[in-house]
């Protein structure tokens, strides 16, 4: 039965052999432990892990550790986490490591991925080929549900395709889910009837575990057509009970929230890539994979190489719309489409509502923006014939790579 291997970049404890410390990191995750054990019979042994090789690369090293298939329970995702990226971080005979990739045999994939996917999703929206744009509703806490649908409105009428809550907006007293979602779909609808658009609105409906499939159906049948979660605080198998209700029919939008506790680090940590993987394994439809000339730190290549795996080939699953999000105004939109390519949502928050003319004029802006890269138009030049875009590289600039 094909295997487990995971990739890690690490640099042993002074004194520590390489080789003797990816040792360690085999053992620990599988059938040893710090000693050798009366215990370890030889029956056992055949699920013992198993270090591949052992290459430089920078300060440190890279190794590839084979962990027996029969370790894992097929789709219990947490148990995965637990041996792949399990207690080896803390070992002392590594002064850091991060986890690269886990590559999974089809035996530990009984996934049915996307609902919608990429596909699905242009097909609520009616788009072939554009990127589409989003806006976080901003500020991201504190705006009554009247408020909130009165800035949903505006970007809609600007021509977002899809409006979505910040990862902090719950179900909080200034802003209960019932009466905010009531409201902006109310006002979605009034939009879709005048400029016959269909704009998506994302609900955050993160919660506890045992309460998050009714939360998101609460929002479903109070109208949502899409909810979305924070992967990370909440759970990957909460990502997996949303996906698997049959009652939830509207695509998941995935945030990532506190992921560069474990992602940003070069050295020490979890790279994004098997968050990626399992996300689409679990059935994420969207999903933050970041921007590559935001506001958050970042690296290219990571970011590149993580949006194949959300919309490269796997065992058949729906391609997952990777989001780029954080600090992106319209100066940036041509610069992350050079990169990113057309499949990709690109979300504005502060360079929607920050716009000197308000929330509409800042959508027209971002949407001018991907017109112009639709057209080859250069932003400089569009924005000679289209006000709001002039007035947003007025006042943010024209990023270029
Ligand atoms: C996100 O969820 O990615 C952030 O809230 C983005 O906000 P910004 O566009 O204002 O940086």
């Amino acid at each position: 039965m094909p295997d487990v291997i995971a990739t890690y970049a690490f640099v042993p404890e002074r004194g520590t052999a390489p080789e003797e410390a990816a040792r360690w990191i085999a053992e620990e995750e599988t059938t040893g432990t710090w000693t050798g054990i009366s215990t370890r019979v030889e029956y056992v042994r055949r699920l013992d892990g198993e270090v591949l090789e052992v290459t430089p690369r920078g300060n440190g090293y890279v190794t590839r550790i084979r962990y027996p298939a029969e370790i894992f329970e097929p789709g219990n995702v947490s148990q995965y986490l637990s041996v792949v990226a399990g207690n080896l971080f803390g070992l002392k005979k590594l002064e850091s490591v991060r986890l690269l990739d886990a590559e999974f045999p089809e035996s530990l994939i009984p996934f049915h991925g996307p609902r919608f996917g990429i596909r699905g999703i242009r097909g609520l929206i009616g788009t072939l080929d554009r990127p589409h744009v989003g806006t976080i509703i901003k500020p991201k806490v504190g705006l009554s549900p009247k408020d909130t649908a009165a800035v949903a409105s505006q970007a809609a009428l600007g021509g977002v395709d899809l409006i979505k809550d910040d990862e902090t907006l719950t179900d909080q007293a200034f802003c209960p889910l019932r009466e905010r979602v009531s409201l902006v779909m109310e006002a979605l609808e009034e939009v879709k009837e005048e400029t016959g658009r269909q704009v998506l609105y994302a609900v955050n409906i993160t919660t506890r575990a045992d309460r998050i499939v009714a939360r998101a159906e609460e929002a479903v049948n109070l109208g949502a057509t899409m909810v979305m979660i924070d992967v990370i605080t909440a759970g990957f198998t909460a990502l997996q009970a949303l996906a698997e209700s049959p009652k939830i029919r509207v695509p998941i939008h995935v945030h990532r929230t506190m992921h560069a506790a474990m992602t940003r680090s070069p050295v020490h940590g979890i790279a994004m890539r098997l968050f990626a993987r399992l996300v689409r394994w679990l059935g994420g439809d969207q999903l933050h994979t970041g921007t590559v000339s935001g506001k958050m730190s970042h690296d290219r290549d990571e970011v590149t190489g993580d949006n194949r795996i959300l919309t490269g080939p796997c065992l058949g699953l729906k391609r997952v719309f990777p989001v780029a999000s954080g600090g992106l105004q319209p100066g940036n939109v041509h610069r992350e489409l050079e990169v990113l390519g057309n499949d990709i949502v690109l979300q504005a928050g502060g360079g929607i509502h920050g716009h000197p003319d308000g929330t509409a004029a800042g959508a027209r802006a971002m949407r001018q923006a991907v017109d112009a890269w639709m057209e080859g138009i250069s932003l400089e030049e569009y924005a000679r014939e289209h006000h709001e875009l002039e007035r947003a590289l007025k006042k943010w600039g024209v990023i270029h790579g």
